[in-house]
């Protein structure tokens, strides 16, 4: 099982958008994918229609109860391989009531290591903010995707997200690889273009070589509640996913096609 993170201390730069896509493009290629919603405001548990209900089991659940297996949290989608563990608006007071505590910033990647039989992948939506939530997702990954809306302002957000990450990286084994991923992009517009520009220079050691396109359609498949890639597999903003997706999957020696196009160099 690989746990893939999808954060940045900036909001609506297609944290929840990547996810989404991601784990359909996943689960289309055969994988078993559990999506992890640790945003207390709940966009991913939303797009699946899988709100709250009150007494629903969510991952907040995992923040009370150490013992609680973390299978007795998780739904299946209406959607052939992909399941997900809702959020809840709670989550947003466990700050405050875990404080310091020491050992809470594990509490996810413990938890995981029951459910590590069950699925292929697992994607975490992060809140935008740096708190226990973001902590915990980046201890529990494999790796980091960090989606960058291209324009000045996002870039802020990244610089922010690299300082975080240098944090936490003092705290892992490992530092966990990561890959900038440019999204909202629109080559018509200068923003788009200079933000584009100033990530090559600056960033381009991890930053990947191709673009998530602005595309109106996944307005359209997020109101229907089925991921792009699933609802119009052709469409721009899916085939840009698609190609992430098969990015990461390089990145971290995964990939099936990447594998049979070696093993033909050797024939
Ligand atoms: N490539 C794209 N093209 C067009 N619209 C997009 C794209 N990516 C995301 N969006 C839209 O932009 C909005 C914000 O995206 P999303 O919710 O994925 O961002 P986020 O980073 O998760 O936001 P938040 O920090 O609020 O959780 C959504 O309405 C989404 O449908
Ligand atoms: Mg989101």
């Amino acid at each position: 099982m690989q746990t893939w993170i999808v954060a940045n201390q900036k909001g609506g730069v297609g944290k929840t958008t990547t996810v989404v896509s991601m784990a359909a493009s996943l689960a289309q290629r055969g994988q078993r994918v559990l999506m992890i919603d640790l945003d207390p405001h709940g966009s991913l548990t939303t797009y699946f229609s899988m709100d709250e209900s009150g007494l629903q089991a969510s991952v907040y659940n995992l923040f009370q109860d150490a013992e609680l297996h973390a299978g007795s949290l998780i739904s299946a989608t209406r959607f052939g391989n992909l399941w997900l563990m809702p959020s809840a608006a709670a989550l947003a007071t466990l700050d405050r009531q875990l404080g310091a505590q020491l050992g809470k910033g594990t509490v996810l990647r413990q938890a995981l290591v029951k459910v590590r039989d069950g699925f292929d992948y697992v994607l975490i939506d992060c809140p935008p903010t740096l708190g226990i939530l973001m902590i915990n997702a980046l201890a529990a990954g494999d790796l980091l995707a960090l989606p960058v809306q291209t324009e000045f302002l996002a870039l802020k957000g990244l610089e922010r997200m690299l300082v975080t990450l240098s944090m936490i990286n003092k705290a892992r084994v490992t530092p966990i690889p990561f890959m900038i991923v440019p999204t909202l992009f629109d080559r018509r517009t200068k923003a788009s273009r200079d933000a584009l520009s100033y990530l090559q220079e600056k960033h381009s050691a991890h930053l990947w070589e191709l673009i998530i396109p602005v595309d109106t359609q996944f307005r359209d498949a997020s109101k229907a509640g089925i991921p792009l890639p699933l609802l119009q597999p052709s469409a721009r903003g899916a085939l840009a996913y698609e190609s992430l997706v098969d990015t990461l999957l390089d990145m971290t020696g995964l990939n099936p096609y990447q594998v049979s196009k070696e093993s033909k160099a050797y024939e």
